[in-house]
């Protein structure tokens, strides 16, 4: 290997390394609620949602590589700022609606789950029939729309 080369790619493992000593916040607060939605919703968001909005965030190995891992907490920091399920009573019951509202708006523009998330989550993608369900949730009012095919999910929000 040419000398040169040779520093650099020492420099850059030797900064690889010593990246990995700058500290990174991968805490998950104590606080386990669920947002208030059927079970089958709720299922749904625990598994294209919570890694980032909620305190049950699994930090699998590679979050906690650099500079991954800043990318990942910071991530979830601001996930949870916006929307946190796990600390769901928090907000009133006008926002609680609002963050509905929002989460279907997020998921059927498709800016949610974050893209780049994705190819490594393979399973926060949703079908159709889930769509419907998650749509069901999150529909500004909560009423089914006309033009809508009508699905057996009951709508009932007693809990
Ligand atoms: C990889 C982490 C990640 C995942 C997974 C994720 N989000 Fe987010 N979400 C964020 C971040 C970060 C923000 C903060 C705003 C931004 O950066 O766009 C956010 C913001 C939001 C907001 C607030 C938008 C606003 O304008 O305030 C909603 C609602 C939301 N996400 C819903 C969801 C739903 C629903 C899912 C699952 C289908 C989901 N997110 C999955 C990271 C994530």
């Amino acid at each position: 290997m040419n000398p040169r080369l040779k520093k650099v790619v020492i420099g850059v493992v030797v900064l690889g390394l010593v990246i990995q000593f700058i500290p990174t916040v991968r805490s998950n607060p104590e606080q386990r609620e669920t947002p208030d939605a059927p079970p089958e919703v709720v299922t749904l968001l625990q598994r294209a949602c919570y890694e980032c909005h909620s305190n049950e965030t699994t930090w699998p190995w590679y979050t906690k590589v650099a500079p991954l891992s800043w990318l990942a907490a910071d991530d979830v920091s601001g996930g949870r700022k916006h929307l946190n399920f796990s600390e769901w009573s928090k907000y009133s019951a006008k926002k609680q609606a609002h963050k509905k509202e929002e989460c279907w708006e997020e998921i059927e523009s498709g800016e949610m789950p974050l893209w780049f998330y994705m190819p490594l989550h393979p399973e926060a993608k949703f079908t159709p029939e889930e769509m419907e369900l998650l749509h069901a949730w999150g529909k500004p009012g909560g009423n089914r729309d006309e033009g809508d095919e009508a699905g057996e999910h009951d709508e009932g929000d007693e809990d």
